[in-house]
């Protein structure tokens, strides 16, 4: 064994020797916006001109007539499904490959998450498990384009208007990613983003939800804000919101960050696909790369790859600990396990210990039962690399090349 090929693990020379240069997220734009706000009157969102700038931003790229900027992605998928005012009961289907964030807002309102299984390829729900998951109940679906990856929205829709389904987008991880040459978050009834700290663009923390549709948009605001109507005036609640506003100051820099979205967007791409093409060429045994269709622009959040447990003679979390190792900021997976696998689900612990949903007969759900096998085995052979703007070409060409040599280490 040459030298170069000791794993770094084992004690041999790293493959990633270049460094990061510094990486500024936050600058001369979100300074302007922030100075610029400390000389308002008021920090309340309504009428602030951050809030303003921010929806001029963010309409650029999504021109939706209704939107409300909220606190969290979270918050902003809450509202999505609140607006759209389903029974008690009624189902939404979704992915069990995502953040909490997805789920939170579904429970919130009494209604069961529906977990269909992913495509193991794309990672995305798979049309034809969402077919399989069709019950007289369903009532909408809950689409998430994990990673950056457009879901296949061209027959999510179709099947969406075959059975009369609302569809929500969950955008949080695919700012700037498109399917067939439009954006996500187009194609649904409600549009949600992600403003948290790790997404292409941040404010810390913050979401957006938006609509063309006029039978919710005139009301996203109030069900993101107690309900009260800003517009009328007065506080005479019919509906039981949350507050979930967000101030001015976030959303100054939110609107900064916005920006610069199509720049930070383009780099992730640039730096994703780099990253796929060296290891579409070095076609390593055992790594399976994320499907992308041609026609669509996966917006790189981050770049998720599979193991083939047979092609190596190492668990999946050792080949892991042997990129890092190597100087990849490589992680297991990206959640643990699909989320019905939580123990709040495993548990049907939502509200004082239980399920007031089941214990009052409008579901039969049982979350110990449901078997999504594309989902488990994604994250139990998946590994995550982060995709972002502070690195350089140069890191990019070692990981792959750290990659190979781990994935050459431990050929079975
Ligand atoms: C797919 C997805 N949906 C929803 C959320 C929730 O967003 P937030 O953290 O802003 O509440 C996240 C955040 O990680 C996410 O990745």
């Amino acid at each position: 064994m040459s030298q170069s090929s000791l794993l770094a693990l084992h004690g041999g020379p790293k493959a990633v020797t270049a460094t990061r240069p510094p990486h500024h997220r936050w600058g001369a734009a979100e300074l302007a916006r922030l100075t610029a706000m400390v000389d308002q009157p008021s920090l309340f969102y309504w009428k602030g001109p951050q809030t303003d700038a921010l929806l001029a931003e963010f309409r650029r790229t999504y021109p939706l007539q209704w939107c409300m900027p909220c606190s969290s992605g979270t918050a902003a998928l809450h509202i999505a499904v609140a607006a759209l005012q389903f029974p008690p009961g009624s189902e939404i289907i979704t992915s069990p490959v995502t953040d909490m964030g997805s789920v939170i807002g579904i429970l919130y309102q009494q209604l069961v998450p529906v977990f269909a299984d992913i495509d193991p390829h794309t990672y995305n729900l798979d049309p034809a498990a969402i077919r399989r998951a069709i019950t007289p109940k369903t009532k909408a679906i809950m689409v998430v384009h994990l990673a950056g990856n457009p879901s296949d929205m061209t027959a999510i829709l179709a099947l969406a208007r075959e059975h009369h389904l609302a569809v929500i987008e969950d955008c949080a991880q695919s700012w700037g990613a498109a399917h067939r040459g439009r954006a996500v978050g187009l194609f649904g009834d409600l549009a949600c983003y992600s403003f948290n700290e790790f997404k292409h663009v941040s404010c810390g923390d913050g979401g957006i939800v938006g609509t063309n549709d006029q039978r919710f948009g005139p009301t996203l605001a109030k069900w993101g804000d107690k309900h009260y109507d800003r517009v009328a005036g007065g506080r005479n609640p019919e509906a039981l919101s949350p507050n979930y506003r967000l101030s001015e100051p976030q959303a100054a820099v939110a609107a900064a960050q916005l920006t610069k979205l199509d720049a930070i967007v383009a780099a992730h791409i640039r730096l994703g696909s780099r990253l796929l093409s060296h290891l579409r060429a070095l076609a390593l045994p055992g790594v399976a790369l994320p499907a992308i269709d041609p026609r669509d622009t996966h917006s790189f959040w981050f770049c998720l790859l599979r193991l083939d447990p047979a092609a190596f003679r190492c668990p999946r979390d050792e080949f892991v600990a042997a990129l890092q190792a190597e100087g990849v900021a490589a992680q297991a997976g990206y959640i643990p396990k699909p989320v019905y696998g939580y123990p709040l689900f495993q548990n049907h612990n939502f509200f004082g210990g239980g399920w007031p949903l089941r214990d009052a007969g409008l579901t039969t759900m049982d979350y110990r039962t449901v078997r999504c096998p594309a989902a488990e085995a994604l994250l139990a052979t998946g590994i995550s690399l982060p995709i972002s703007p502070a690195l350089t070409d140069e890191i990019v060409d070692q990981t792959a090349a750290a990659i190979a040599k781990v994935a050459r280490h431990f050929a079975a």
